[in-house]
């Protein structure tokens, strides 16, 4: 079979595609009964998590994230640093295996993500010299890639993370510049709505809480977006929080984010003890300013109208298996424990929701 590139799709390879996402996993042992019912047994919401294909080849942890949640968003599998090759060739096969395994459990896939100024590609970067058009391959890796999951992905982070780190304006990436600072934007959601249009195409950021301005940008770049007919159909906001973070903050960013009527996404929560710092110093009680934002955040996403609940995805299940594990091994941001114990995070996340 012809590999998909962004050069110009093969057609049988996305025909391909269907053919190797029929093709199930065996089931996950299921791991001892958990003391709180799973969270989306008690949600009138979907419930995801993060996951990489590794994991689920870990029975207990492949049973927690089947027991638990109701949506997948590849941690970095459907990224473009994994499935676009440097000779412009995709790859598919983690990805395929996360999609097999949201279909094996009966639980939606959320694509994360297509366009993202933190990653470009030696695939793109060499379009210089090559007689194939930049906007053209541009258009084709989306195709290509929504192409593979359509029908299958529920929504996607189109474009991750578009605001400055300061809130002063949009992020400067290889696709601004070859592309136009809003015109790469607003192209991104029309090649996405063409490639499936049956997929809810979000924007997504992070410190919209923490940085109002960052927050103010955001919501003028939506309405902008929204005014010149671009196919943008939800906001998604990261929700990587510090336990630190002033009580209010969370609540007042939700409500803001909710003021189109769009669906929105709470699409990568966590909240990290060992990055807050002031006065909350005491371990004990940094996890209970943890548990209080997991309530805060529960309680905000259900005050919410309930067709503007898109999803509630946690960035990971378990602690051991988080991204702040790097910057700090002794970080617990997630709702589980390392043995995939509910925390009191959870518990108090799960009183709110019910
Ligand atoms: C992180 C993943 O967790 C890591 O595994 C990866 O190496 C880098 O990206 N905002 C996002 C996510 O939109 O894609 C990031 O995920 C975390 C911050």
């Amino acid at each position: 079979m012809a590999a998909p590139s962004i050069y110009g799709l093969s057609r049988r390879g996305l025909l391909g595609a269907s053919l190797a996402l029929a093709a199930c996993q065996p089931q996950a042992r299921s791991q001892p009964v958990p003391a709180l019912p799973p969270l989306k047994s008690l949600a009138p919401f979907r419930v995801g998590t993060a996951v990489q294909a590794v994991h689920l080849n870990d029975p207990a942890l492949a049973g927690l994230i089947a027991a638990q949640v109701s949506q997948l968003t590849p941690e970095w599998e459907m990224k473009m640093e994994y499935m676009l090759r440097d000779d412009g060739g995709l790859r598919f096969d983690a990805p395929d295996a996360i999609a097999a395994f949201a279909r094996a459990h009966g639980l939606a896939l959320f694509g994360h993500t297509l366009i993202w100024y933190a990653q470009s590609s030696p695939a793109f970067e060499r379009l210089d010299e090559s007689r194939v058009s930049f906007a053209g391959a541009y258009r084709n890796y989306i195709h290509a890639v929504m192409g593979r999951y359509r029908g299958v992905a529920v929504g996607w982070d189109v474009v991750n993370e578009p605001i400055a780190e300061d809130g002063e304006g949009w992020r400067d990436s290889l696709w601004s510049q070859r592309l136009g600072a809003f015109e790469h934007i607003a192209d991104a959601y029309r090649h996405a709505r063409e490639a499936d249009p049956g997929a809810a195409l979000f924007i997504n950021d992070y410190n919209l809480e923490s940085i109002p301005k960052k927050r103010a940008s955001f919501l003028r770049l939506v309405e902008r977006l929204l005014r010149a007919g671009v196919p943008l159909d939800g906001v998604g906001t990261q929700t990587h929080i510090d336990a630190d973070l002033a009580p209010g903050e969370l609540t007042r960013t939700l409500g803001e984010l909710a003021q189109f009527g769009l669906p929105v996404h709470v699409s990568e929560f966590d909240v990290s003890i060992r990055r807050a710092g002031g006065l909350l110093r005491q371990r004990g009680d940094l996890q209970r300013a943890q548990a209080a934002l997991y309530a805060e955040a529960a309680e905000a996403f259900m005050s919410l109208p309930a067709r503007q609940r898109f999803a509630f995805s946690f960035w990971g299940l378990r602690d051991s298996e988080s991204w702040l594990l790097r910057e700090d091994g002794a970080d617990t941001p997630l709702p589980f424990d390392a043995a995939g114990r509910p925390k009191a995070a959870a518990r108090a996340w799960a009183e709110r929701v019910g």
